[in-house]
């Protein structure tokens, strides 16, 4: 792809670039794939997208090597089995690029001990690995900030957990470029319209995530179909068995935002399509609208993920290509903040 340097003006209106990043971490749920990266792969005609794997910020957390690897490499390929096209976007791993480690220590600087401490992540996840709070933990959202920073990124879609993070990345860009002059772009929020927050099937009071106790709560986007299916019968619903989207009906609400993500259907739709029918009709059509879905995402992930020549090729292309970009702001950063140059 072109990559178009946002400071040179177009004839054309450049596209707005944004910047996302998600965890390697093995096995991505149903919820991760609804809630981010199917907006992801929607975004990537109308923007100018950047996207990443954040594995160094994996290692705030004790890693095995073994499984750290393999998680990366699943993770990469189930992405581009989603959509993620690296014709269209650059998408590359954090720890390929040198520059996000080395912008992160110079935000360091500029990011106040006060400030982290605030971060309702750090507070939660010191509490849950509290035989482990490293100063990685801790700096976590600086590392952030310079993974946005270092592309001047116009957007970034975050879920509600990371907007305390995107607050941060702001402040410490416009701390900057008021002490220096203006070098950072400031990012916004970007809001996506659908799928914002899928919640577990057997507390959808809850978040799905992987760490539900109840299995039948969360979904893989590579479990077996019929794996999905006897989840989605046994998912909770409520007494009043009619399909209609209202208060106090989590359950039924949650069921009807995944089939409306997987068949682009409205609420209003829905409802007529099961007025009259009970819920262990709708969990059935849910589940194999999702089975469908899913079915080629699997089918291009088995293929990709035994093809390591593939892959590698991928990422070293988007790597390439994000490192010149990371390069030019990093270079900048250096200049002004007064390091001397190799060559005078
Ligand atoms: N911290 C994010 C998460 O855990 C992942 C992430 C890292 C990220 N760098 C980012 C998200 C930059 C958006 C922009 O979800």
């Amino acid at each position: 792809m072109e990559i178009t340097n946002p400071t040179t003006t177009n004839s054309e209106a450049p596209k707005k670039r944004i910047f996302s990043a998600i965890q390697p971490s093995g096995n991505i749920t149903l919820g991760n794939y609804l809630g981010a990266l199917k907006n992801w792969i929607s975004l990537q005609d109308e923007f100018d997208c950047i996207f990443a794997l954040a594995d160094l910020h994996t290692i705030t957390v004790r890693q095995e090597p073994a499984q750290f690897r393999k998680h990366a490499l699943e993770a990469y390929a189930l992405l581009l089995a989603c959509g993620i096209d690296v014709k269209k976007s650059l998408f590359f791993l954090q720890s390929h690029v040198p520059a996000h480690a080395q912008l992160a220590w110079v935000l360091d600087c500029y990011t106040q001990f006060g400030e982290l401490s605030r971060m309702t992540q750090f507070k939660d996840k010191s509490k849950k690995h509290a035989d482990n709070i490293n100063a990685g933990l801790f700096t976590y959202p600086s590392l952030m900030a310079a993974d946005i920073l270092l592309y001047q990124a116009d957007l970034v879609p975050v879920g509600a957990d990371q907007t305390q993070h995107l607050e941060l990345t702001r402040n410490i860009a416009t701390r900057f470029n008021g002490l220096y002059s203006p070098t950072f772009k400031i990012p916004e929020g970007y809001t996506m319209k659908q799928g914002g927050k899928i919640m577990s099937l057997q507390d959808p009071t809850k978040k799905m995530s992987k760490s539900d106790e109840n299995v039948n709560g969360c979904i893989y986007v590579l479990d077996k179909p019929e794996d999905i299916m006897r989840k989605f019968k046994r998912a909770i619903t409520d007494s009043e068995a009619c399909v209609h989207y209202g208060e106090g009906k989590d359950g039924i609400n949650n069921l009807m935002d995944i089939y409306s993500c997987v068949t682009g259907k409205n609420y209003q739709e829905i409802e007529a399509e099961f007025s009259g029918r009970g819920y262990g009709d709708f969990k059935t059509a849910v589940g194999e609208a999702v089975v469908e879905h899913l079915r080629p995402i699997q089918e291009r992930y088995a293929k990709y993920s035994k093809d390591k020549a593939f892959l590698q090729s991928c990422w070293n292309e988007s790597a390439e290509k994000a490192a010149r970009i990371a390069n030019r702001t990093l270079s900048k950063v250096m200049r002004k903040v007064g390091f001397l140059p190799r060559e005078l």
